[in-house]
């Protein structure tokens, strides 16, 4: 394994005098240099300015060599040390640890600021959700009755262009109903994209019904149009589409292929909350739209989901459904065996709140993928997520391919450095197929090679640009090194 470039940058031989050090701590920046052996490579003391400062205030000159600075024995780790050993060297007076390899050469540097996570997904809350959540608390309406669940209802539906909105206490509980809604039960097929997360595939067991997945296409990660036709059976009831990581289904094929058999078609939008197609709101495309408001989602009410429809006899049944299945109108008297999948107006606060400033959430997701394009555009063996001339994605986790043999390094390889540098990272979903409990011999190659490959990077709606450039910077020197 090759040194990263910025630690290769730290080094200077033993022999050098002070003033080149400085020197290489002002192009640096990290208030430190590595004194290196140039004939055996190896780690021979770690400098810092104030060391420095302290030698040239006791009298030595910036032509004294620098390995005469009088300085500590340096606090050093193992290559391989896991996180918590790190964190108690460090302590709360380290502020650069170098790790070294068996052969005593420095090939990792953790550096305190690095130590802080840059987290995948971290929710974005404001005063506006503290406030909203606080007045729930104050007058006394915590459960599903409430102000909130009808103007979280009513916002949402707006956004999405539908008539209604039906709150629900989750992502998987919206698809659930909107199945049931469908007329979806035992004995069906319910077509759904095998690169997704399981909540698709389950909601449609839940109902009794079987869910057959289909392969994807390899421009969107998206299901492929040409494999729901060839999935077509006598049993087939209904087609459920995934906008997955924020970027639109070519929803025109899809439909086309519904209206040819009369399939209602259902969107799992759980990850593309405004994302447009062809100038349409995802969700409101299909027959029935399901999100989802999980806390890593790009507008998160903690737990909880919709379900956004024009259809006035959808939203009817899924109300009466998310409910006990409680008629409306009599108390306490049940037509059908229902559910309770509602929405509490504490989690509908602050999917108010949230929706107050969607357009600032949605530009902020934006930025980030429009920073990691630049960052990453020109490094061989990336494939940077799906961006196709008729959709507006939103990038709800920035996603990323990863060729081993051109990039120079193995997906997990990559995660690796990334966590050793406090950058969180998530493999993309292992397809549906292959999971133990919905497991098919068919081999579907696109989906398996894109989940096998990818990964998302941090996209939390709070990062800054200095926080992309880290993770783009770590991804480069991982390149660079080529694992
Ligand atoms: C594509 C997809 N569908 C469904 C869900 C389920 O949503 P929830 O976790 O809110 O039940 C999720 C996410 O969690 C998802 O990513």
């Amino acid at each position: 394994m090759g040194t990263p470039d910025y630690i290769d940058r730290m080094n200077v031989p033993i022999g050098s005098s002070i003033r080149h050090a400085l020197r290489v701590i002002d192009e640096t920046g990290h208030g430190c240099v590595l004194l290196l052996d140039p004939e055996t490579g190896h780690f021979a003391g770690l400098i810092t300015d104030g060391d420095i400062r302290r030698a040239l205030l006791a009298g030595g000159s910036l032509d004294s060599p620098v390995a005469g600075v009088p300085r500590p024995t340096p606090t050093t780790g193992r290559v391989g040390m896991p996180p918590e050993q790190i964190a108690e060297l460090m302590g709360e007076r380290i502020r650069v640890l170098p790790l070294l390899d068996d052969q005593n050469r420095v090939t990792e540097l953790v550096l305190l600021d690095r130590r802080v996570r840059l987290s995948v997904a971290a929710p974005s809350l404001g005063e506006r959700e503290l406030e909203y959540v606080t007045e729930c608390l104050l007058t006394g309406w915590i459960s599903s009755a409430g102000k909130f669940v009808t103007q979280f209802e009513d916002c949402f539906a707006t956004f999405c262009g539908t008539r209604y909105g039906v709150a629900t206490s989750s992502g998987t509980s919206a698809l659930h109903l909107s199945l049931l809604a469908l007329d979806i039960g035992p004995g069906d097929e319910v077509i759904v994209p095998s690169l997704t997360f399981i909540a698709t595939a389950n909601a449609v067991a839940y109902t009794g019904a079987h869910p057959v997945a289909v392969d994807s296409e390899s421009r969107t990660w998206n299901m492929d149009p040409q494999c729901i036709e060839d999935a077509v059976t006598a049993r087939t009831r209904a087609i459920i589409v995934v906008h997955l990581y924020g970027h639109p289904t070519d929803m025109d094929p899809v439909l086309d292929i519904a209206r040819r058999h009369g399939f209602p078609v259902v969107e799992d939008a759980a990850e593309a909350h405004g994302a447009t197609y062809k100038g349409r709101t995802v969700g409101s495309i299909g027959d029935i739209g399901a999100f989802s408001f999980y806390g890593n989602k790009i507008v998160t009410t903690g737990e909880g989901g919709m379900v956004a429809t024009d259809r006035s006899d959808l939203a009817e049944r899924v109300r009466l459904l998310r409910a006990h299945g409680m008629a409306p109108g009599r108390r306490y008297w049940h037509p059908v065996v229902g559910f309770n999948y509602r929405l509490t107006n504490l989690q509908a606060a602050v999917g108010v709140a949230q929706m107050e400033r969607v357009d600032a959430i949605l530009a902020a997701k934006r930025g980030i993928a429009a920073a990691y394009d630049e960052g990453l555009h020109d490094l061989p063996g990336l494939t940077l997520p799906p961006r196709e001339a008729w959709a507006e994605p939103v990038f709800w986790l920035y996603s990323i391919l990863v060729d081993p043999d051109e990039f120079g390094c193995a997906r997990e390889d990559l995660m690796a450095r990334l966590d050793s540098r406090g950058v969180e990272t998530r493999p993309l979903f292992p397809p549906i197929h292959t999971q133990p409990i919905y497991r098919t011999e068919r081999a579907l190659p696109v989906a398996e090679r894109i989940a096998r490959v990818g990964l998302s990077l941090p996209s939390a709606v709070g990062l800054g640009k200095s926080d992309i450039t880290r993770v783009v910077e770590t991804i480069r020197d991982v390149r660079h090194a080529r694992c």
